[in-house]
């Protein structure tokens, strides 16, 4: 995503008697650490340098002194900077062909690196350099996802970080959680964040921490993923499904017949990162006396009117899964809430049920998020509403482009609503998705199915005697739909392949007809 060059100013402090200090810190001013410095000096008059490009080398090059012109070229495009004073530096990302010219007698040119020498990561050839180029801009595949990209981008500093934890060596409910809890909170707009091992036991620790169990009922939507269904089931409630909307959020307009004597709560979730319609279920609790809480496990950052998914209601979990929108390295996941008594629940049933070491005043279980883990998230959340944007962006290359297929549905989004597409759903007529999925794999693309059987058909759903037909729109859900390539880190490029693919396989179908 970062692979703009990038003319920074240098943070410069100047003072009358000592003269000018400026200052370059990896993690302040660099997207990388720092591993190896050099210098260009005492070039003699009209000599060029550089002429080569790195695969995977990334710099920051200042003029200490002197003047020279940088001209860089990667993506089809040409930059050039003129590079005249201390307190100006360029980034350059991985990937550009690089030429240094007009030096003055005087210059010298520091290059901040972020890697050891590697004659490999060189291309000295440009015909090369173009086929290397034209190679990363040429789409022939597309993956569901794309995550390795971002892992690429901040490798160094991801292992930075974990090198940092791993000398610190306290690798449970240490600081680096702590700051995480307070970070996530503060990006919610809760009081309180508590991290978990993962998203089922945050659901499962929000219930149980709300005195939820065995006798009571929850309302659930019939659209979504099973983990929402199973905390209801392990903490011994009844989960009482309602049939969803047609992208599968909680239908409030059927929740109200589902109410008995037994319910007491409404688990909207937040489907495919679009935020339910939460002031209509927020108002049916109210007036029933019953507590709402999120699944926002797929919702990191999106918006509803004027709150944050996981500040709308009593309390909401979220996943840190690797592919989820902040995604950790391995599992992860936490519960938001501004309720005292909620929070302090949590926080013990998370830890053997102890809030002090060794003290257990409840039947707790050990589910928490590690430091490692949150170290990680920790570097990635200010990347978080960048990567949304970026989704957004992409997603609104669909939403426009497809529009002109009649047979296919498009996700529906309310004005009031900025959502983070943690999938990008589309529905295609059920006779023809087997087809439809064949074509994108015969193309190279990725796709993916959220999900194929509807929860109230699952197996392990059988005792609560569901059948089938109870709820048709999220047997329709299940049926038809087919989840596109949509991760922050694809191009507009790949979307537009994508596009290209979906276009030509219902085109071919109408002619068929
Ligand atoms: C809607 C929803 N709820 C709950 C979960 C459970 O999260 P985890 O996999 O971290 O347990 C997920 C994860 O896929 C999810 O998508």
């Amino acid at each position: 995503m970062n692979n703009i060059p990038k003319l920074i100013d240098i943070e410069t402090h100047r003072t009358e008697q000592s003269g000018s200090l400026s200052v370059i810190q990896s993690n302040t001013h660099l997207n990388f650490p720092i591993r190896r410095v050099y210098y260009i000096h005492s070039i003699e008059d009209d000599k060029a340098r550089g002429f080569h490009g790195h695969k995977k080398l990334q710099q920051c090059i200042v003029a200490t002194s002197g003047h020279v012109t940088l001209s860089l070229e990667g993506y089809g495009k040409t930059y050039s900077f003129e590079l005249d004073a201390p307190n100006k530096g360029v980034l350059v990302p991985a990937g550009y062909w690089r030429e240094m010219s007009n030096f003055s007698n005087d210059a010298v040119l520091m290059v901040l690196a972020s890697d050891d020498y590697e004659p490999k990561d060189y291309i000295h050839d440009k015909q090369e350099f173009y086929a290397f180029d034209a190679n990363r801009t040429n789409v022939e595949k597309v993956g569901y996802l794309a995550m390795h990209r971002r892992y690429e981008e901040f490798r160094l500093q991801l292992q930075q970080v974990t090198e940092e934890v791993l000398d610190e060596t306290s690798y449970i409910m240490g600081p680096r959680l702590e700051k995480f809890e307070e970070s996530f909170a503060e990006f919610t707009g809760t009081k309180y964040c508590i991290g978990t091992g993962n998203g089922l036991d945050a659901l499962e620790i929000i219930l149980r921490a709300s005195d939820i169990g065995a006798g009571d009922e929850v309302i659930v939507s019939a659209g979504g993923f099973i983990a929402t269904l199973l905390a209801v089931m392990r903490v011994g409630a009844t989960p009482v499904l309602v049939d969803c909307t047609p992208w599968g959020n909680i239908n409030p307009v059927k929740i109200e017949a589902a109410i008995t004597n037994h319910t007491k709560a409404i688990l909207p979730t937040h489907l495919y990162g679009i935020p339910a319609e939460m002031d209509e279920v927020r108002s049916i609790a109210q007036k029933h006396n019953l507590l709402v809480f999120e699944d926002a496990c797929q919702a990191h950052g999106a918006e509803y009117k004027d709150g944050t998914c996981g500040a709308l209601s009593d309390a909401a979990a979220f996943s840190f899964y690797p592919t989820k929108n902040l995604g950790g390295f391995g599992d992860g996941g936490c519960l938001t809430t501004s309720n005292e008594k909620i929070a302090q629940t949590a926080k013990k049933l998370r830890s053997y049920g102890a809030a002090i070491k060794y003290h257990h005043e409840i039947v707790g279980f050990n589910s928490r998020l590690d430091e490692m883990q949150a170290a990680l998230l920790q570097f990635l959340l200010p990347y978080l509403p960048e990567w949304n944007a970026k989704r957004r962006e992409l997603a609104s290359l669909y939403l426009n482009q497809l529009s002109v297929i009649e047979e296919i549905e498009l996700p529906v989004v309310h004005d009031h609503s900025t959502p983070v597409w943690h999938v990008f759903p589309i529905m295609v007529p059920k006779d023809k998705r087997d087809a439809f999925c064949n074509h994108l794999t015969k193309n190279h693309i990725g796709y993916n199915i959220h999900y194929p059987l509807a929860m109230h058909l699952q197996p392990c759903c059988s005792h609560l005697q569901y059948k089938a037909g109870d709820f048709p729109v999220a047997e329709k859900l299940a049926a038809c739909e087919v989840s596109l390539p949509l991760d922050p880190y694809h191009t507009t490029e790949e979307i537009n392949f994508v596009i290209k693919a979906v276009l030509a396989f219902f085109e071919h179908e109408s002619a068929k007809n």
